[in-house]
């Protein structure tokens, strides 16, 4: 059939296991970028958007390849991103193939994320291809990963691939591989057009430029196609291949993967994991499981000069253009003034909007501490989720409060196993497996609340582990839990934006904690300051500042004028950082110090 020579597949690996380079190397041999300079500039692009964080995006590209027989195949490479955070980007991209290659660090053996993709791609059926990476280094061994694996995942690896990406040794055998192991595409050319979306983004100058996969049926430039979920309707006004620049193709039929622009203006026109058919002829089993994708940790973002809050905003709408999954809403705090409630999908996610919206946009931020969502059911019975624990309604009003829990893999060789239990125990985990993969390494399977993960769990889980952990989480569901809302006060004000939701058994601690960092960094004033913590009305920490006597000033900086002017522009600099809390001037870091987790 007219599938016979595509070969639709992905790279699957555990973070750093050289995924990146091997598909640079898969380019390279089959000449798709050529001489030395072309291939610079494309691996450039590659690194640019990879400093943007965009590893979340597809860097999928169409590969022309002569097997060492004569026969000529295409090649489609789809790129997946190679976060927990993404799973179910990773999940529609690994929905989009055949066949994937399972690359493993010869030098690591499985990690916690080999797992994790494993598991995905065997959900999807896909036929896999073990490529053992990195033997040029003399401490990689490819024969007891390879074993290890079978033993894992029950993989047979009696055809697994020991290839170095870096030096590119052996190659070759795995693009041979992928032509004669992996299945080739099936599908009706006749049926009803059905393609799933399994990446989108933004482009300024032609909208919104959709990445997919066709099943059944055959596109065409100018077709009028109908998105499944939303029920919308628009005029196919580019098809193409990114091979590796982008070129237009008349029309797209089974088994191609390609892109389509279509007059969309926003991401929610083309939802990864959707269905795209023709608007005259219908598809009627477009594909299950499109999921909205869900923000999971949320984070208030603040400008440090209300100045910025506009170019902030035009910020944060450049950002969502190209992020699905990133979310904001304007939101006002007494002590940080206006700003915005973002949500992500989680703590990596986090971290590369906020590194973007200082790196490329120039933002200077104040992001509050995370939190999680958390359901409140009411007295009333009504059910709530609210994603800012300053919102929580007043406690004799509350039913019930639950959080988020996950399922954590932890990969570990043994010597680490008590330091690891020890570290899930103190964070309410609730043991439910822990097995040992071969004689010195073991995965350790928890049930943990998101919220103490979201604190500061990566990096005691590192720290306890000397870097040896791996690990991978799923969300599974809310739970009850006896959680409180701790309130942080100056001479009797709430700030809101040091509100925090914890387990009572923890509030004591944590109230401590942030009360003296409070105190620390709010400078002595002529009046006395108190920073409390307290659980409604209950006061559970204190601190006090002892006013400044006013002789003290004058004394100090008596006479000598110049010191006086420095201290004049000092106070003038401070002015603008200084919230008003009642009576009491704040400097904005003094909440930033009270904001930091250690
Ligand atoms: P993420 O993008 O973070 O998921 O990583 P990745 O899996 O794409 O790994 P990447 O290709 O970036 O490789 C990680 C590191 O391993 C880089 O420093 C590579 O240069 C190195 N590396 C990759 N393949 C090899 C190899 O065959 N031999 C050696 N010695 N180093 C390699």
């Amino acid at each position: 059939s007219s599938t016979s020579n595509i070969r639709n597949f992905s790279i699957i690996a555990h973070i750093d296991h050289g995924k990146s380079t091997l598909a640079d190397r898969i380019l390279e041999l089959t000449g798709l970028v050529g001489d030395r300079e072309r291939r610079e500039q494309y691996l450039d692009k590659m690194e640019l958007e990879r400093e943007r964080g965009i590893t979340i995006k597809a860097q999928t590209v169409r590969i022309p390849y002569t097997a060492k027989d004569g026969r000529k195949y295409v090649l489609n490479l789809i790129d997946t991103p190679g976060h927990v955070d993404f799973s179910y980007e990773v999940s529609r991209s690994l929905a989009a193939c055949e066949g994937a290659l399972l690359v493993v660090d010869a030098t690591q053996g499985v990690q916690a994320q080999t797992l994790a993709n494993v598991y995905l791609a065997l959900e999807h059926d896909l036929e896999i291809i073990p490529v053992l990476n990195k033997i040029d280094l003399p401490s990689s061994d490819p024969d007891g990963v390879a074993s290890e694996i079978e033993e894992i995942i029950g993989l047979d690896c009696s055809s697994a691939i020991s290839v170095s990406a870096k030096t590119g040794l052996n190659v070759d055998a795995v693009l041979e591989a992928i032509v004669e192991k992996l299945p080739a595409p099936k599908g009706d050319p006749e049926a009803p057009l059905r393609a799933l979306i399994f990446d989108s983004w933004y482009d300024s100058y032609r909208g919104v430029v959709v990445m997919f996969r066709i099943l059944d049926g055959t596109i065409k430039k100018g077709d009028r196609i109908l998105i499944h979920s939303t029920r919308r309707a628009f005029e196919t006004t580019n098809l193409g291949v990114f091979s590796p620049e982008a070129k237009d193709v008349p029309e797209l039929g089974p088994g191609d993967v390609g892109f389509m622009c279509a007059n969309m203006k926003d991401l929610s026109d083309a939802p990864v994991g959707d269905t795209v058919t023709l608007m005259r002829n219908p598809t009627t089993t477009p594909f299950p499981g499109f999921k909205e994708i869900k923000p999971m940790v949320f984070c208030g973002l603040y400008p440090v000069e209300p100045a910025e809050y506009d170019p902030l905003k035009t910020a944060l709408e450049k950002l969502q253009l190209n992020d699905a999954a990133f979310r904001f809403e304007p939101e006002t705090s007494q002590a940080l003034g206006f700003g915005f409630r973002a949500g992500f999908l989680g703590l990596l996610h986090m971290e590369i909007i906020q590194e973007r919206l200082e790196r490329e946009f120039g933002a200077k931020l104040i992001a509050t501490a995370p939190s999680v969502a958390y359901k409140v059911t009411a007295t009333d019975g009504t059910v709530l989720v609210i994603d800012n624990p300053s919102k929580l309604p007043e406690q004799q009003s509350i039913a019930s409060l639950a959080e988020p829990f996950v399922r954590m893999e932890i990969h570990v060789p043994n010597e680490f196993v008590g330091a690891v239990l020890k570290l899930c125990e103190e964070k309410r985990g609730i043991q439910k497996d822990m097995r040992y993969l071969t004689s010195t390494r073991v995965i350790i399977t928890y049930e943990l609340p998101f919220a103490e993960i979201v604190y500061d769990f990566f990096d005691k889980l590192k720290s306890v582990t000397k870097g040896y952990a791996s690990m991978d989480y799923e969300f599974i569901d809310f739970r009850e839990a006896d959680l409180v809302k701790l309130d942080m006060l100056i001479n009797g004000d709430v700030v809101d934006a040091l509100a925090v939701i914890v387990h009572r058994e923890r509030a004591a601690r944590y109230g401590r904690a942030v009360a003296l960092k409070l105190k620390n960094s709010i400078p002595r004033q002529l009046y006395e300051v108190i920073v409390q913590a307290a659980i409604g009305t209950r006061v559970i920490a204190r601190e006090r500042n002892a006013p400044l006597r006013k002789n003290v000033t004058a004394k100090c900086y008596g006479g000598d004028i110049t010191r006086k002017r420095k201290l004049l522009e000092k106070q003038k600099e401070g002015k603008k950082r200084m919230k008003k809390m009642g009576s009491v001037e704040i400097p904005q870091e003094a909440f930033l110090a009270a904001l930091k987790a250690d």
